[in-house]
């Protein structure tokens, strides 16, 4: 079985030494790869810029951009029974790349953003007979209505809902607290607890032989 996770931030240039991104830190993403290691399956973490080390013995592939983590998830994909997208990808990347250092002048400065590919959606639409798909959902508002139109509208197979903007878990917190929701109705609460646990109790409901 080869699982393929995606973790971390994405960075969308602006010019040679800005970019646009967010507070992912890829511990969630990471965690999965872990427990999944653990498991003996075939895992490919693709992951955005980050701070922490690879857990030993998972391929690592280093992406940048949106753009770069579509086209490593796309290849991944073909050959993956699971399919994991937790990274944070960003959904805007500015129009134009300045390929000079934008100088400062005394006027405000407007950058015009663009829509990055919705990975998931891209994978969701071709997904393969047998294939698992999963998805996160980061909400600060109607976490559960909002989980379960990305689940139906992505063709995930899972989706795990996460309140962010809660001292103490989700984005860069050591804990995390989601609830996992299914296909027909399927709905579990996994509460407060370390990501690496999250991850093992995510991957024992994902991978349940039907
Ligand atoms: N995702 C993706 N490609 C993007 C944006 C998000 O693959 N360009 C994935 C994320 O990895 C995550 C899920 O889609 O698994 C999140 O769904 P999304 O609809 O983008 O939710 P948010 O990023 O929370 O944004 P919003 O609520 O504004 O839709």
């Amino acid at each position: 079985m080869k699982i393929v996770i995606s973790a971390g931030p994405t960075r969308e240039a602006i010019d040679p030494v800005r970019f646009i991104t967010n507070r992912s830190t890829g511990r969630m993403g990471y965690a999965i790869a872990q427990a999944a290691h653990d498991l003996h399956y075939d895992v490919t973490l693709v992951s955005g810029p980050v701070n922490i080390a690879a857990p030993a013995g998972v391929k690592i592939v280093n992406v940048e951009s949106a753009a770069e983590m579509a086209a490593a998830m796309k290849q991944a994909a073909e050959t993956a029974d699971v399919i994991i997208m937790s990274a944070a990808v960003a959904d805007y990347r500015p129009r134009q790349y300045s390929a000079s250092k934008i100088k400062k002048n005394d006027d405000d400065l407007t950058i015009e953003l663009e829509r990055t590919e919705d990975i998931l959606l891209s994978l969701g639409k071709t997904k393969k007979t047998g294939q698992i798909l999963v998805g996160f959902a980061a909400e600060t508002d109607d976490l559960l209505q909002n989980a379960q139109s990305k689940l139906e509208r992505k063709n995930l197979d899972y989706i795990a809902a996460n309140i962010v903007g809660v001292p103490g878990r989700g984005f860069g917190a050591e804990n995390n607290a989601i609830t996992l929701i299914g296909r027909n109705g399927f709905l579990q609460e996994l509460p407060l607890k370390s990501k690496l646990e999250i991850a093992r109790e995510m991957l024992e409901i994902i991978l349940k032989k039907p």
